[in-house]
């Protein structure tokens, strides 16, 4: 069985928790670290965007620690989930891979391209795995839409508009959030899930057009992205932070193949649907679970040792926060 950390026990610290209790026999969350005794007691942990309510992990039975050293040093662990606040990824991860752990990352991996070059040295020297945990990858809707592509279930893909819409995070403490230097703002923080998603169907674009819009106050709330593949496929992706609170949060693509229109929407009631040619509309059914279920399951099974390929691997985060980077620079 593996024993396994997280450190910052806010919205995500709190959906690791669930995800990892989710795996049953194969792994437990031996200790917890939160330096905030409010995120301790469950106090202001708001459901995040996808209203996935984490509340139902339990800490019993979890050593509680509020020093990220202290864990690490005396708490017997295989590896931790850092869900810390993006700005810390770095240096969190950096001192766990010494210690000799595997390190599961909320993403983005990092907010400079030398911050993930020091992270993928630090897994390499210490021989453990660094996985980024990009959820869309694993996400049921998603894994289904790249197999449709990969296998060209429906023919060749002509058009994929991807989109990721809600208002700006005000779940936990929301400053770190509304401070670019620590989220990297509504690119690096939203926007990179679909760009990452993008980059892994189809590969590096060529170039990419990008438009924005601004909050009052200057800060980029919204950010639109054309990925150009030189083949005359229209393949786009929308974030934003600017939504009204009303509208909630959802996520979707809306993707043209040659003989049908595939859309999904996560506040349809029947989110997925396969527009076939003549009248034929098909729900595809779907396994169980979330992307974070599947994230942690692919995770512990990279680090119990199966011979698998990885979904994604610590270069793969990287290139996703490089084309992020150079989308942020042109909003
Ligand atoms: N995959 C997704 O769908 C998704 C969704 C939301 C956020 N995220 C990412 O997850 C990460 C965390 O986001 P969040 O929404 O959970 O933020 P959050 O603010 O809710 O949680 C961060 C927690 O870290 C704690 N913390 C800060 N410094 C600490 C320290 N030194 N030691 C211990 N704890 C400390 C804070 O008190 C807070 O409870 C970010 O990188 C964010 O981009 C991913």
């Amino acid at each position: 069985m593996l024993n396994v950390g997280i450190v910052g026990l806010g919205f995500m610290g709190r959906t690791h928790l669930k995800a990892w209790q989710e795996l049953g026999t194969e792994a437990r969350v031996a200790a917890v670290c939160e330096s905030n005794p409010d995120a301790i007691a469950g106090i202001g942990v708001a459901a995040g965007n996808l209203e996935k309510d984490p509340s139902s992990a339990t800490l019993e039975g979890v050593e509680v620690y509020n020093d990220f050293g202290e864990m690490i040093e005396q708490a017997d662990l295989d590896a931790v989930s850092i869900t810390l606040p993006t700005h810390m990824h770095p240096q969190f991860t950096v001192s766990a891979l010494e210690k000799g752990l595997h390190v599961l990352c909320e993403k983005p991996m990092a907010l400079t391209l030398e911050s993930c070059d020091r992270m993928i040295e630090a897994a390499s020297k210490a021989g453990r795995t660094l996985m980024v945990a990009h959820c869309i990858r694993f996400w049921p809707e998603y894994v289904w839409l790249k197999h449709a592509i990969d296998t060209r279930a429906y023919g060749e893909v002509r058009v994929a508009d991807f989109y990721r819409l809600g208002t700006a995070p005000g779940w936990g403490d929301a400053s770190w959030f509304s401070d670019p230097g620590k989220s990297g703002g509504v690119t690096m923080d939203l926007h990179i899930h679909d760009v990452d998603f993008v980059r892994y169907v189809f590969g590096a674009p060529r170039d990419v057009n990008v438009e924005g819009a601004c909050f009052e106050n200057g800060c980029p709330g919204h950010v639109r992205t054309s990925f150009n593949y030189g083949d005359g496929r229209l393949v786009s992706a929308t974030g934003s932070w600017m939504m009204a609170e009303s509208c909630g949060f959802r996520m979707g693509y809306r993707v043209i193949c040659d003989s049908a229109t595939i859309e999904f929407d996560s506040q349809e009631e029947e989110p997925l649907r396969v527009y076939n040619a003549g009248e034929d509309v098909v729900q595809p059914e779907l396994p169980e679970g979330d992307g974070y279920t599947g994230e942690v399951r692919h995770f512990a099974e990279l680090i119990s040792g199966s011979n698998q390929e990885p979904v994604i691997t610590c270069e793969d985060a990287r290139e996703s926060v490089s084309l992020s980077l150079s989308i942020q620079e042109r909003t």
